[in-house]
């Protein structure tokens, strides 16, 4: 059964990546959640997508520019009128504590892309061991080479690439790297490229996907997961198929 990743939490109807999303996320029936990570002036692992706080928070500047102290007065939940209250930007280790409770599954996204933070991997990773959540964390990236690097140092934690246009035989690729399983764009998944996935024993999670059609099209696909801002609408349509 194809299972459902709330992407950023539930994401289309709550402020992402903040705790409100992710519990919502959690009571609406979501298998799993995704959330973007990248890291302080002072060394902290935060959820947050983008490499600024312009967009999400009522701040503005570079995460990168801030100790933790700093960032967690801005408030993550702005854009909603005070509907859910103050919500600061969660520390990893505070996401990873409240989901050791639960029974989700934890997609990581290292956004190491456009800023190469030091040290992100091997923290991230000896996060994840110390909650012993080594098999329920799947760690991705676009940037392959720092999957490649988290498969060396830690093999027992899944590892998936992200992508936005068609490869060719991607599952070689896949396989080469070490990682397990290929995180594409969904416009560029169709049967046979989850067929012949599965038939080398890589997983196929598309993102992401929002629109009723397109979820009953990856659910024909037999897709392994797909990530949504609207986990609610996924588990519905999941549900008449
Ligand atoms: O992990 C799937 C998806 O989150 C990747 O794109 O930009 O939403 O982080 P983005
Ligand atoms: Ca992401």
């Amino acid at each position: 059964m194809t299972k459902i990743f709330a992407h950023r939490g539930s994401a289309g109807t709550h402020p992402e990546n903040t705790m409100v999303s992710f519990r919502e996320a959690e009571r609406v029936g979501a298998d799993g959640i995704e959330l973007d990570v990248q890291m302080t002036k002072d060394g902290q692992i935060v959820v947050i997508h983008d490499e600024t706080i312009d967009r999400t928070t009522n701040g503005t500047g570079w995460v990168k520019e801030f100790t933790y102290k700093e960032l967690r007065k801005f408030d993550a939940s702005y854009k909603f009128a005070g509907q859910y209250g103050f919500c600061p930007i969660p520390l990893l280790e505070e996401v990873l504590s409240w989901g050791k409770q639960t029974k989700l599954l934890f997609n990581i996204e290292l956004k190491n892309g456009f800023i190469q933070y030091e040290t992100l991997e091997e923290q991230v990773i000896q996060m994840v061991k110390e909650f012993k959540m080594e098999t329920r964390v799947i760690l991705s990236s676009f940037n392959h080479n720092s999957m490649a690097r988290c498969h060396r140092m830690a093999p027992e934690i899944e590892t998936a690439l992200l992508y936005m246009e068609s490869l060719y035989e991607p599952w070689k690729y896949v396989q080469a790297i070490g990682a397990s399983a290929l995180h594409p764009y969904h416009a560029t998944v169709n049967e046979s490229l989850v067929h012949e996935a599965h038939q080398h024993g890589v997983a196929v999670r598309p993102f992401t996907i929002n629109k009723q059609a397109v979820m009953k099209k990856m659910f024909g696909y037999h897709v392994d997961a797909i990530f949504t801002d609207y986990p609610e609408k996924a588990r519905n349509v999941l549900k008449t198929i």
